[in-house]
């Protein structure tokens, strides 16, 4: 999608803002009650809402570029019960409006192919976890086994000091995703 306009915004959250792999991928990372979570490109904010009653003590913080879909994650949030203790803030991927070294948990859930400079984005997401941090990625539909598309994304997680541990293939029906958990290299 290259531009993330309102008719796009109303039509994206509309179909896929409540997307199922948004709650297997939440359901499946490892998160501590109070851990900082950031999620990079967080849409409609529906990862945030399935992953905060695990975490009671600790900071959601949903960032986006997209003012009208973090108005949708806002009004959506309202009547969650958890929807008040996350805080959406605009911004892109390039130039996270987040402190350094404070983000436990890291997410980017079919954000990244959307990002205008995947390497400064993932300079970023670096720079904000801290040195014992997370970074859940997630791609609906995964990545070819040995591909073009896999070689360039490893590599550049390598180019900004980040390292996959593990690799999920998640799935529900006719659902699929891959979930990577990458930490600092
Ligand atoms: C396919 S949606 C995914 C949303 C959500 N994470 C989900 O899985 O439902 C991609 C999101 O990336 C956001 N986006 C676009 N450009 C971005 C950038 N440069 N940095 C971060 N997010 C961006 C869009 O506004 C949109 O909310």
């Amino acid at each position: 999608m290259s531009e993330w306009n309102a008719r796009v915004v109303e039509w994206y959250a509309a179909k896929y803002g409540e997307y199922p792999t948004n709650r297997l991928a939440a359901d499946a990372i490892d998160v501590t009650p109070d851990a900082v979570v950031v999620d990079v490109g967080c849409g409609t904010g529906s990862a945030l809402r399935r992953l905060a009653s695990r975490v009671p003590n600790g900071r959601l913080i949903g960032v986006d570029p997209t003012a009208r879909m973090l108005e949708i994650a806002r009004e959506r949030s309202v009547n969650d019960p958890n929807g008040h203790r996350i805080e959406f803030r605009e911004g892109p991927a390039e130039r996270l409006p987040v402190d350094d070294a404070c983000a436990d948990l890291v997410l980017a859930f079919d954000s990244i192919d959307h990002w205008k400079d995947r390497r400064a984005g993932l300079l970023e997401v670096r720079r904000v976890l801290r040195p014992d941090g997370r970074v859940a990625v997630v791609k609906d539909g995964g990545l070819p086994g040995d591909s073009e598309l896999r070689r360039g994304l490893y590599s550049q997680l390598e180019g900004a000091g980040l390292r996959v541990v593990s690799e999920h293939r998640l799935t529900e029906d006719e659902i699929s995703c891959t979930l990577w958990v990458i930490e600092p290299a």
